[in-house]
């Protein structure tokens, strides 16, 4: 069973990054790679390297780090981009070039403008290309479930005798349904005459909500290679959620009669960290990762639960890294308490962060009767925030309004110098205010296309959590904060937005590029 394993290849650095406004800056990309390789997949996808020199530099940063997995990045099926993409990669102790081309006729003859025979051609120069650089080499005709199925079969043929190892089959448009995506798979088995010197791959989009179902339907027809991003971050609807395959693998593995390399221990670490990271919260009900996932409430349940776990849970939840709530902590708390309480979340920190951690933590517990993990978990990404991203802090924020009275806000920052600056900005309520004075300090105009707040634990006295989506030249960026002042929270969120403007601007997919 162990030899054929079904391989987890992670794009959350490509595809994921593709969701509009999970943009992410070279130092995060590089931590959620070390986190990948904590949790064991096999593959990591770290970027497009011809797709901008931020994304060149970041797979650069990270083929050098990665010791343990491979590191694969992606090229469109010319010589310039294959060139870019070993450039990227060479320094990798396990590199691999990723190369497609469109297959579909609706794609060959709108968008590629190339007949089949060129398209052919094209797909072998680049597998040939990318194997004179390099022993393993991925090939994926974008849209293949809507490739006519007779060409979908010559092209892989074509593209394995050229050297391609891993032939990635894509329903690049989530077009597909599972079992006619599972029959797809044994359809390739069957008719690719040298399909045996290949790994066979999915990669999945959510368009139907049927991404991880395309998935597993693909691996138990005969799939070794399943593609996708933690908490199903990725292009439009997304990518398949990595974290269910891995789960859904693991826990039947009687059905599928096959399994996976990874420490399950370290999906709930990982997935908070990609939440935190690109500020995409995770829905409460989210399959393994969402925080009712193991939640009892009906009564029945619980009884069930008290009696015998196995009754209502499928899943361990320890299995998947995910720490009960069984302690809280307040302001009588001491740091071994916090230090201990933040070790069993996953984090661990060395005496610098625990100062600062445990300083906001002493702030929020005055505030807070009880500070539970969630909050512990807000802390944390607060403290991400103000560490990774360099640029404007929010200082202090004070707000005048009322009935009858136009709401003010002043808001005083610091500047990536260390100059403070005080803006007094009237508004038509007090969030909009507050985000006035912010973008008079910082100086650059973006369209607030989403703002949200959401509580994240209960009562009165919650911690307040702003998500905001700032457009600016086509491009969105998200920024997330937490504070018991919802107002507070609401200024931290938006200068979070924009410091990621300020530091991802220019670096960002262009044209052409965007959408793969
Ligand atoms: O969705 C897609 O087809 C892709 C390819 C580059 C594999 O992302
Ligand atoms: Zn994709």
């Amino acid at each position: 069973m162990a030899e054929d394993r079904v391989r987890i290849f992670d794009t959350t650095l490509r595809d994921g990054e593709q969701a509009a406004g999970a943009a992410m800056t070279g130092d995060e990309k590089l931590e959620i790679a070390k986190q990948l390789e904590k949790l064991g997949v096999d593959i990591i996808e770290a970027g497009f390297a011809a797709s901008s020199p931020g994304d060149m530099e970041s797979i650069k940063r990270i083929a050098k780090e990665i010791k343990n997995a491979t590191v694969c990045s992606l090229a469109r099926a010319n010589p310039d981009d294959i060139d870019a993409a070993w450039e990227s990669i060479k320094e990798a102790v396990h590199p691999r070039i990723h190369t497609f081309i469109s297959s579909s006729d609706i794609h060959m003859k709108h968008q590629l403008r190339k007949n089949r025979e060129e398209v052919i051609d094209m797909a072998v120069a680049a597998v040939s290309r990318a194997k004179s650089y390099c022993e393993d080499v991925e090939f994926s005709p974008m849209d293949a479930t809507r490739t006519d199925p007779e060409f979908l079969y010559a092209l892989v043929q074509a593209t394995i005798d050229a050297g391609a190892t891993t032939i990635n089959i894509p329903d690049t448009v989530g077009y597909a349904v599972p079992e006619e995506f599972g029959a797809l798979i044994a359809s390739v088995i069957e008719n690719v005459p040298n399909i045996d010197k290949a790994v066979i791959s999915v990669h999945c989009h959510n368009d139907l909500g049927q991404a991880v179902a395309n998935s597993l339907a693909a691996v138990k027809a005969g799939a070794r290679q399943v593609e996708g991003c933690i908490n199903g971050i990725g292009e439009r609807a997304g990518n398949t959620a990595l974290e269910e395959v891995i789960m859904g693998i693991h826990t039947r593995k009687q059905y599928f009669q096959t399994t996976v390399g990874i420490d399950t221990t370290q999906i709930y670490p990982t997935s908070r960290m990609v939440s935190e990271i690109t500020n995409f919260p995770v829905q409460p009900n989210k399959a393994i990762v969402g925080t009712n996932s193991f939640r009892h409430a009906s009564g029945i349940h619980q009884d069930g639960m008290i009696k015998e776990r196995t009754t209502y849970e499928i899943m361990d939840p320890k299995d998947v890294g995910w720490v009960g709530e069984t302690m809280v902590l307040s302001k009588l708390s001491g740091r071994a308490g916090l230090r201990s309480r933040m070790e069993e979340l996953g984090y661990t920190l060395d005496k610098e962060e625990l100062d600062r951690v445990f300083k906001s933590f002493k702030v929020l517990a005055d505030k807070k009767r009880e500070v539970t993990d969630r909050d512990l978990e807000a802390l944390m990404a607060e403290d991400r925030r103000i560490e990774e991203v360099q640029g404007f802090h929010v200082e202090s924020v004070a707000i005048v309004t009322g009935t009858g009275l136009v709401p003010t806000a002043t808001v005083v920052m610091t500047t990536p110098d260390g100059e403070k600056r005080t803006e007094k900005m009237e508004g038509n309520g007090p969030v909009d205010a507050v985000c006035n004075a912010v973008v008079c300090i910082i100086g650059v105009q973006p369209k607030l296309d989403e703002y949200s707040v959401r509580s994240i634990t209960q009562g009165l006295d919650a911690v307040g959590d702003v998500t905001v989506r700032l457009r600016h030249e086509d491009h969105i960026y998200t920024g997330r904060a937490a504070d018991t002042d919802i107002l507070v929270a609401s200024a931290k969120a938006y200068a979070n937005a924009m410091n990621r403007l300020l530091a991802l601007d220019g670096n960002e997919v262009q044209g052409e590029m965007q959408g793969v």
